[in-house]
């Protein structure tokens, strides 16, 4: 057991890093983000949830990322200025890219209203060699509204919440997603439709 030791020590392997090749070798599948943005009721988290379960059955191994949930912990100090959502999309974004170099396929549904904000986080992805899948949930303001599950529609109507997004803060449509899943689709069509592209790019097997 010494002499095992020893010649650890001596060839110094188990202090390298282990690199990203190897951990992806190891863990039969290579990290990646998908980043549903979308309105508030668009459908994002339901779809990362089908997709998460479709991954899991396959043996893959992913993780979803909700914006309410960030918010309850990571992100409590946030609201939903301009400034805190582009904090909120910088933190969640790093905490995405980090998920994906750990070998994760990454699902993050996050509003990420602003171009900006979500251009900022694929060019981290891309700088640091991760890749970065947009899917554009394309639900209409007229169909979130009416679906309203948590009610925050009919408040931001009334004036009780400010900078809704629709509503009384913008939302910039993203001009060249990877995929744009229509609200005609249902969770499990469109969770076929990503899994099937993760497999065309050759991210999934
Ligand atoms: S983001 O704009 O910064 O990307 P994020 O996805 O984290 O937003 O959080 C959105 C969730 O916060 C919504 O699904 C909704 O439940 C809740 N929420 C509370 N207030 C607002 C608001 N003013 N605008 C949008 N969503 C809000």
């Amino acid at each position: 057991m010494k002499k095992l030791i020893n010649s650890l020590i001596n060839t110094n392997w188990y202090s390298e890093p282990v690199s990203r090749v190897e951990r992806c070798k190891k863990m039969g599948q290579n990290g990646v983000t998908l980043w549903f943005t979308g309105l508030s009721g668009a459908g994002k988290s339901t779809l990362a949830f089908s997709l998460d379960h479709r991954l899991l059955e396959a043996g893959k191994k992913s993780y979803v990322l909700d914006g309410d949930l960030l918010r309850d912990g990571l992100n409590s100090n946030l609201g939903f200025s301009a400034a805190d959502r582009e904090e909120n999309i910088r933190r969640v974004g790093e905490v995405s890219l980090l998920a994906a170099d750990a070998g994760l396929i990454v699902l993050s549904c996050f509003i990420s209203p602003f171009r900006k904000d979500r251009r900022r986080v694929r060019e981290l992805h891309q700088r640091n060699g991760i890749p970065f899948v947009e899917v554009y949930m394309d639900t209409s303001l007229e169909l979130c509204e009416k679906r309203d599950s948590k009610q925050l529609y009919y408040r931001a109507r009334r004036g009780e919440i400010d900078d809704f997004t629709g509503i009384s803060s913008p939302y910039e449509v993203p001009e060249n997603p990877e995929i744009i899943v229509r609200s005609t689709q249902s969770p499990v069509e469109a969770a076929e439709i990503v899994y099937a592209y993760l497999q065309k790019k050759g991210l999934v097997e």
